[in-house]
């Protein structure tokens, strides 16, 4: 599908962007392996999550998501810890790498044969980084290119613990090592390079699970029993930063993006926007769900160029596309480096940024590890395309509201994996040049 985006004349509203996809495939999956039933308010039922909930039902778990009303109520019964049952068919993940590596821990943890498959873009994803933790706590995985990729079969059971130190940061080996030592005899401790986000440990703990520490070390104690844990996801920072750019690099902007996940672990794109000179407040911070939540006021701002690096990557790694936007509306050069892990995502997030966002006239380099913006170019609109990369979609329109001129996203449907509303969303809120909303191309 394409879709055409007119620069707009003015961004104005209140935004309820949907909730958080990391912490919606957890409540679902977590709650599985908990002693009864749990009611998840606002789950995402974006593509990714819908994908963890057909596994889960494949593995004999009930789920009922009711989507009609005005948040998602999702309800799961728990099987309790090693209670899946064999799947009679092959799992699929669809594009969901969260899917399929944390339930690649769940599974190691059970004494059966189960094949995990997805899309292309997840079938040429790495996961030799999920297959050998695993491998040495006594799983047998196996997979094509030496277990490097999906296909993956596992054959689960027989577990023990491991202290593991993680070659790169990512939540999705941390918790699928995590998951696998709910099975296992013995402590299971991870390390991290770098502190990525925490939801499994903060839902973990919050289901009764013996776990402790944090950053560069975790331990968790095997248990008998995860709790029920029902739960409202607060919304996602990672749909919420498209607006925040949006907002911030229009002339006539003012965006309210209400309940949003302000856990620090994933906050990186708030403290960068903001040292760059973004109008963006935080208001009404509370606590939901157990994580921080706030509503964010941003506005038009003058923007300035940054350098983002270190420790800072994991923290905003999947916002990169969003900050790319900024980038190119800022006055100076900004540079993103360290973030290899980009080439891995739904796309290659480097190869892909670059490409189009030079398209629209943007001034970018690319480098292995990130790339260079020289901003303040002026931002053309042009025919690009989303790579079937969800938040290069969304990035792309971001950078259309402000562009001269229209610009055609081809590959808009992909924003479904974690935005599904996004673009009734985007014509609510964007009133074009005499006052007509975007529409449909
Ligand atoms: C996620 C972790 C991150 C992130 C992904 C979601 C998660 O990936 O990019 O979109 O839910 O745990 P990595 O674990 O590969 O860093």
């Amino acid at each position: 599908m394409d879709r055409v985006i007119k620069p707009a004349r003015r961004l104005r509203g209140t935004i309820a962007v949907p909730g958080d996809k990391s912490i919606s495939h957890r409540a679902a999956i977590l709650n599985a392996l908990a002693e009864g039933d749990a009611v998840v308010h606002n789950f995402l039922p974006g593509e990714d999550c819908l994908s963890t909930l057909r596994v889960l039902r494949a593995l004999g778990v009930e789920t009922a998501l009711d989507a009609t009303g005005e948040t998602p109520v999702l309800r799961v019964g728990g099987r309790g810890l090693g209670g899946l049952r064999e799947p009679a068919e092959v799992l699929d993940c669809g594009n969901s790498g969260t899917t399929m590596r944390l339930m690649c821990g769940v599974l190691a943890g059970h004494p059966f044969h189960a094949v995990l498959s997805g899309d292309a873009s997840l079938r040429a994803r790495p996961m030799g980084r999920v297959v050998e933790p695993l491998r040495r706590m006594g799983a047998r995985l196996d997979g094509r290119d030496g277990a490097r990729l999906a296909p993956l079969s596992v054959r689960g059971g027989g577990l023990r613990g491991i202290a593991y130190r993680l070659p790169v940061a990512s939540a999705q080996v941390k918790s699928a090592v995590l998951l696998a030592g709910l099975f296992a005899d013995g402590e299971t401790a991870v390390e991290e390079p770098a502190r990525s986000r925490d939801h499994t440990e903060r839902m973990l703990a919050a289901m009764g699970a013996r776990i402790g520490g944090e950053g560069a070390g975790i331990r968790l104690a095997p248990g008998d029993v995860l709790r029920p844990l029902s739960l409202r996801i607060p919304n996602d920072i990672s749909a919420a930063a498209f607006w925040m750019v949006a907002a911030a690099v229009h002339p006539d902007a003012e965006l309210r993006l209400t309940g949003v996940g302000v856990n620090p672990t994933r906050s990186g794109i708030i403290d960068v926007l903001r040292e760059m000179g973004a109008d963006l407040s935080l208001e009404e911070e509370r606590q939901a769900g157990g994580e921080p939540v706030a509503d964010i006021v941003v506005r038009s701002s003058r923007l300035t160029g940054v350098s983002v690096a270190g420790d800072m990557i994991p923290r905003l790694i999947d916002e990169v596309p969003a900050l790319a936007v900024a980038a190119a509306f800022a006055e100076g050069t900004t540079s993103v480096r360290d973030a290899a892990e980009l080439r891995v995502k739904e796309s290659d997030r480097v190869a892909s940024v670059v490409c189009e966002l030079r398209r629209m006239g943007v001034r970018i380099d690319e480098h292995d590890d990130g790339f260079t913006v020289e901003g303040g170019a002026p931002v053309r609109g042009a025919a690009v395309a989303s790579c079937g990369d969800h938040r290069l979609a969304m990035a792309l329109a971001a950078a259309a509201l402000s562009a001269r001129g229209e610009t055609c996203v081809a590959g808009a449907e992909a924003v479904a994996i974690s935005y599904p509303e996004f673009w009734g969303c985007l014509e609510r809120v964007a009133e074009e040049d005499g006052g007509d909303m975007n529409r449909q191309g």
